[in-house]
Order: C-alpha cells, then structure tokens, then sequence
C-alpha cells in the first residue's frame, strides 16, 4: 500500500513552524544527499531540506546502494552548517545525531520504541528500519557543510528483497500496524534535529546516544568488510562516540566510528 502523497505545498505548510532553510521536493530524483551537495555548494543556509518520494539512486554506507521505491519510504537530506563547537574530530557525531533524532522522532510521532544500532542504524525490534549517511565536504581545510542523509521504511514494498539485506530489515507500518502520515514523521525527526544539533559533541548528547544504544551489555562482534574483526561486551560509548567494548581478555577497548559494522554475537550470522 503507497502511503498520502506529498507535494511543495503540503510539505510547506507542516513544516512552517520548524526554523529550516530552503525546502525542495522531489517525485523522482539520483541522490537526496548530492542535491543537498549541490545546494550546500550554492550557499544554502543551515537546515535547507531536499525530499524525495522515489531516489533512483540512493547511496548507503560503505558503497552500498539505498533502495527508495515511490511512495513507501522517506529519503531526504539536511545541510548543516558546521558551528563554532563541532571540530573536525567530531564530524563522525553526526552520524549520531541522525539515529538519535530519528530513534526520538519515531517515538514522539507514531510511539515506537526505537534502538540505535551504533554508530547510526535504528531499529525496530532488532530490525533496522532507518539508516543515515553523513557526508562532509570542505573546501581546502575548511569544513563548508555536512549533509546528513536518512532514509526511513514506512511501508512494506520499502524493504528490498532479502537475498539484498545485510541486515534484517523492518517497516514502520508494521510495528504501528496502521497507516503512518510520512509528513508527520520528517517533522518529528526534523524537530529533534534542530534540537539536538547545537549540543553535538556535548557530554548530555553522547549520554542520549548511549541510552538509546541497541545490545548494551551484550556481546557483539564487529566486523571489517567481510572479516570478523573482535567480540567483546558493550560498555557505552566516549567523548568522541567510540564505541566501548571489553574484550574477551578483560581489556576495554575504543572503536571510532567509521569503517566498522557491528552485529549481535549468533551463530548464524548473516553477510
Ligand atoms: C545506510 O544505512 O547505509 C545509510 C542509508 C542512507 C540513505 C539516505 S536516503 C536519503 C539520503 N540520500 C541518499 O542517497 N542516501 C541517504
């Protein structure tokens, strides 16, 4: 089932009350995230928004592609302006600010719990249902913008086949079991963004990262490309949103975000 259609005017209009920047819209469009590049390039300011229904060519992290089929998803980008506390150590919090945002906006708006699987996956139930690609770009040394970019499953046909899953996935509809309004949605996690964007890199926002962390205490491995790189237990995370783990020789260890995915410690463990 396709969900409510949206338009300039409908999105306008909800998020009137919200202080962004340049708002577009999209029936069909590559990459939210390179027409944010585009218009981060132009000077739009903080907070200018792009939404589309359907990305053709939606990217994901590690290269990967991001499946947005027409009126099942959310797909937008948000240009920020790098402030005066966020320093180029702690570009990699933005990532951290998108799950949070969108683990906060799924609760406030449709009232599902919602996990961040670090550094920035969010499921449902241990499925992930959002994920976020934060993409900076400088001029010289300069950091000029970053571009967060999420994409959220509202309904079924958002979810891509299995065989091209590397981790199970979910839908929004399912867990709320009704229709979700997509607008209401972009507005929560929209609000949370430009709430929580002055505190990144704060200690209050990495302790909200935290508390929302999927498999705290747990054990998990974390794997390099197709290499199982270390097990260990979830502590928390630092200052910079390292992830905590002590090893299996009773040593804790720190993980920077980046290159590095994490899941549970199974058996069956999927690619
Ligand atoms: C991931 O989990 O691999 C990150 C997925 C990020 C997808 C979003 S959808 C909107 C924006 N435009 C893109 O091309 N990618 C991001």
């Amino acid at each position: 089932m396709n969900e409510e259609k949206i338009n300039l005017k409908n999105l306008r209009g909800k998020l009137a009350h919200l202080p962004l920047g340049l708002i577009e819209y999209y029936e069909s469009i590559g990459s939210t995230n390179d027409r944010a590049a585009v218009l981060a390039a132009e000077n739009a300011p903080n907070f200018s928004i792009v939404l589309a229904d359907e990305q053709t060519e939606g990217r994901g992290r590690s290269g990967r592609s991001w499946f947005t089929p027409p009126g099942v998803a959310l797909a937008f980008s948000i240009i920020l302006r790098p402030q005066a506390n966020i320093e180029n150590s702690q570009i990699a919090l933005v990532s951290g600010l998108g799950a949070l945002a969108v683990a906060k906006g799924i609760k406030s708006s449709v009232g599902l719990d919602a996990k961040i699987k670090w550094p920035n996956d969010v499921l449902i139930d241990g499925e992930k249902v959002s994920g976020v690609l934060a993409e900076a770009h400088w001029i010289g040394e300069d950091l000029q913008s970053l571009i967060l970019g999420i994409g959220v499953n509202i309904s079924k046909n958002a979810v891509p086949p299995e065989n091209e899953l590397n981790f199970p996935a979910t839908y929004l509809s399912h867990g709320s079991g009704k229709l979700i309004d997509r607008l209401v949605v972009l507005e929560a996690i929209l609000q949370h963004i430009v709430k929580i964007w002055p505190m990144v890199g704060d200690s209050s926002f990495i302790k909200d990262w935290e508390s929302l962390l999927e498999f705290k205490g747990k054990q998990v491995q974390l794997i390099s490309g197709k290499e199982i790189a270390i097990t260990g237990e979830i502590r928390g995370l630092a200052d910079d949103g390292s992830l905590i783990l002590m090893l299996e020789d009773n040593i804790e260890k720190q993980f920077k975000v980046g290159e590095i995915h994490l899941r549970p410690n199974i058996d069956k463990v999927m690619n």
